[in-house]
């Protein structure tokens, strides 16, 4: 069975909107591929600073960071599910992204440029925003920084699947969007 990994970003945990729509999605895709989860909050991360960047360039990587940025090389498909925070993604997902930014690992280079070095052939983002924020407007820095770095890590499309001004929407709409999120989002999975 093919792998898929999933990074679940929702900070709020059962309170999250975005877990709410995310949950399902994965469920479906249980059918078809192998999933594992790895849960920000449950993730004991290091901020990426000096003595980890001089460590890692010594080539001093903690194992369990090698693990994850492994996981993501050798994944078949990647599932992000985050809430919009501070316009963009949430610092603790950042945090974990860049750990995994591993030279030989989740990219290469030659003597001209960086490349790729990951397997999966597609990306799905599940986010919800409190503004009426569109994906791709500019105040929008989620989907524009996910897609650089898979472009960078040689993932590829990224899909974007979203439910906006949830902060500013009655109860019964909230749902609505919710539920229509999670519509599209099966239907996603269908071709994912
Ligand atoms: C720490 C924090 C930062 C937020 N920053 C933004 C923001 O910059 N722009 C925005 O539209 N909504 C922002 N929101 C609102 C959330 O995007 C919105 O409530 C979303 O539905 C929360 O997702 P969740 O229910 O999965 O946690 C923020 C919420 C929190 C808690």
């Amino acid at each position: 069975m093919k792998k898929l990994l999933y990074i679940d970003a929702c900070i709020r945990d059962e309170q999250s909107r975005t877990k709410r729509i995310a949950t399902p999605i994965i469920e479906a895709l249980k059918q078809k591929y192998e999933v594992q989860t790895l849960v920000i909050n449950d993730l004991d991360l290091s901020i990426v600073k000096k003595e980890l960047v001089t460590k890692r360039t010594n080539g001093d990587i903690d194992p369990q960071v090698m693990s994850w940025a492994e996981s993501v090389r050798d994944a078949d498909r990647i599932v992000i599910a985050a809430p919009f925070w501070d316009m963009s993604i949430p610092a603790a997902l950042k945090n974990f992204l860049e750990l995994c930014s591993i030279f030989d690992v989740t990219f290469k280079s030659d003597d001209k440029t960086c490349y790729g070095n990951c397997k999966a052939e597609k990306m799905l983002y599940i986010t919800t925003r409190g503004m009426d924020i569109d994906t791709g407007d500019v105040l929008e820095q989620g989907s524009s920084y996910l897609k650089a770095l898979s472009w960078l890590w040689g993932i590829g499309p990224l899909e974007v699947l979203s439910a906006q001004n949830m902060d500013y929407l009655s109860e019964r709409e909230i749902e609505e969007r919710i539920s229509r999120a999670i519509f599209e989002g099966l239907k996603i999975a269908e071709e994912f």
